[in-house]
């Protein structure tokens, strides 16, 4: 089900309009489904039906928003976190600090402690000798980390080169094969008990068979592991899974992603955690904008609107494809270039693509931009930090504000030798 379609004629998030959105909030911004929200995260469990027991995180740096994290905290979500800031928020929105996993390949010694002393779930280890600093601080505290270290397999991921993580020439995890001598020095070391692995092999992942093909080699690797004398009891198997961002495009379900894992770790006996964003996030969210000119080229027209790639930085970053839907389509259709108003070419939504005809002042929105929208926005060319809204039912609510240059400027100082 879907919760933005529609109905005489304009586009609703559950049962608000965007046009009042719009009208209340100005453009452009963010609009989340809380709904949706839900359900991606009630259709992710359900997938994992086959898998006893489990753990999941859902990855924080996907849509970092507070009341978002109020939302999956209240559908019982733990928290993937890769800063002490996005641990604070976990903890701020009401996650349990046990329930968080603090991944990261650069913690710095102020994080691990703030993770000490928030009493978090597990430490993902990148790399040997952060595992014996945090045993340093850990029992320098009393305390005993819970850590697992993440390996990387060498597989492809098949996505795009700046979100895959699994390769060799990759910075992220160890070499799986160096595993049990980091394992022989770590185990058993006061100030950490360290009970297993972790991977990740990539981001927006079309085909289960590469996270298969890694899921494997970590089942040999806890076998060997094992064999060793190590007592393994959990796994993190990361996130990654894909969203559909063009219409009519599959990406594999969370059932059919369940049922692989299922059949890929009979008999490994641990705790399987996961750390999904995208596919909890993606399709809940959209970022609603105004047309601000129609210009016309030599070629396809161009259609300026108000957001800019500051606002959603994916297109010019990863050449990524979003959605355009006007919010009052005329069932027109017209091949247009879109951009925003920001000075780079990079600054470019789409070329020459089909779009629902649009004029000056139309609002339209770009979809799937619920993940790894506004948590990448920036203020590049002095523009405002985009605002961020929650719907849910017939309600909405502003969850963050639009800081505008007259504040970015308050935080500024000019000194006064100047
Ligand atoms: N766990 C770890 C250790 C990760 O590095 C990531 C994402 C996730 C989980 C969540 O992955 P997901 O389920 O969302 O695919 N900015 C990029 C995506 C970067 C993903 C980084 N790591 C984009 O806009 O496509």
């Amino acid at each position: 089900m879907d919760h933005f379609q529609h109905r005489n004629g304009a586009l609703f998030v559950e049962d608000v309009s965007v046009e009042a959105i719009a009208e209340a909030v100005g453009t452009p911004v963010y609009i989340y489904s809380r709904a949706t929200l839900e359900r991606h995260a009630q259709v992710f469990r359900e997938g994992l039906s086959g898998v006893a027991d489990k753990h999941i995180a859902y990855a924080v740096k996907a849509n970092p928003n507070l009341a978002v994290l109020r939302v999956l905290a209240k559908a019982g979500y733990g928290a993937d976190v890769v800063s002490g800031g996005e641990m604070a928020r976990a903890v701020a929105a009401g996650m349990a600090p046990g329930d968080v996993v603090f991944s990261g390949v650069g913690k710095t010694r102020a994080e691990l402690v703030q993770g000490l002393e928030t009493g978090i779930g597990q430490f993902n280890l990148e790399l040997e000798e952060e595992g014996h600093v945090l045993a340093a601080l850990a029992a320098e505290r009393g305390l005993n980390a819970p850590a697992v270290l993440r390996v990387n397999p060498d597989v492809d991921a098949g996505t795009h080169a700046k979100i895959s993580t699994g390769k060799a020439e990759n910075k992220f995890g160890v070499a799986i094969g160096e595993a049990p001598g980091i394992f022989a020095r770590l185990a058993g070391k006061p100030g950490i008990e360290l009970r297993g692995i972790a991977v990740h092999i990539g981001s927006q992942l079309g085909d289960l068979a590469p996270l298969e093909a890694a899921y494997r080699r970590v089942g040999e690797m806890v076998a060997t592991l094992r064999a060793g004398g190590h007592r393994i009891t959990h796994v993190d198997l990361g996130g990654g899974l894909g969203v559909p961002y063009r219409p009519g495009e599959t990406m594999p379900s969370p059932a059919a992603f369940g049922q692989m894992v299922a059949r890929v770790t009979v008999g490994w006996n641990v705790k399987l955690m996961f750390e999904p964003g995208r596919v909890i996030a993606g399709n809940a969210g959209v970022l609603l904008t105004r047309v601000v000119w129609v210009k016309p080229s030599g070629g396809n027209p161009w259609v300026i609107v108000d957001a800019a790639m500051n606002d959603l930085a994916r297109p010019a970053l990863y050449d990524a494809y979003h959605d355009f839907v006007a919010v009052r389509p005329s069932g027109d259709r017209i091949v247009a270039n879109i951009a925003g108003p920001v000075c780079e070419s990079g600054d470019t939504f789409a070329k020459a693509r089909e779009i629902d005809a649009v004029a000056a002042g139309d609002l339209a929105v770009f979809r799937t931009a619920g993940a790894y929208g506004a948590t990448m926005a920036s203020t590049y060319n002095s523009r405002a930090k985009v605002p961020e809204v929650l719907v849910d039912g017939d309600r909405f609510a502003l969850v963050s504000d639009r800081i505008d240059p007259a504040a970015q400027m308050a935080g500024e100082t000019v000194p006064d030798w100047l």
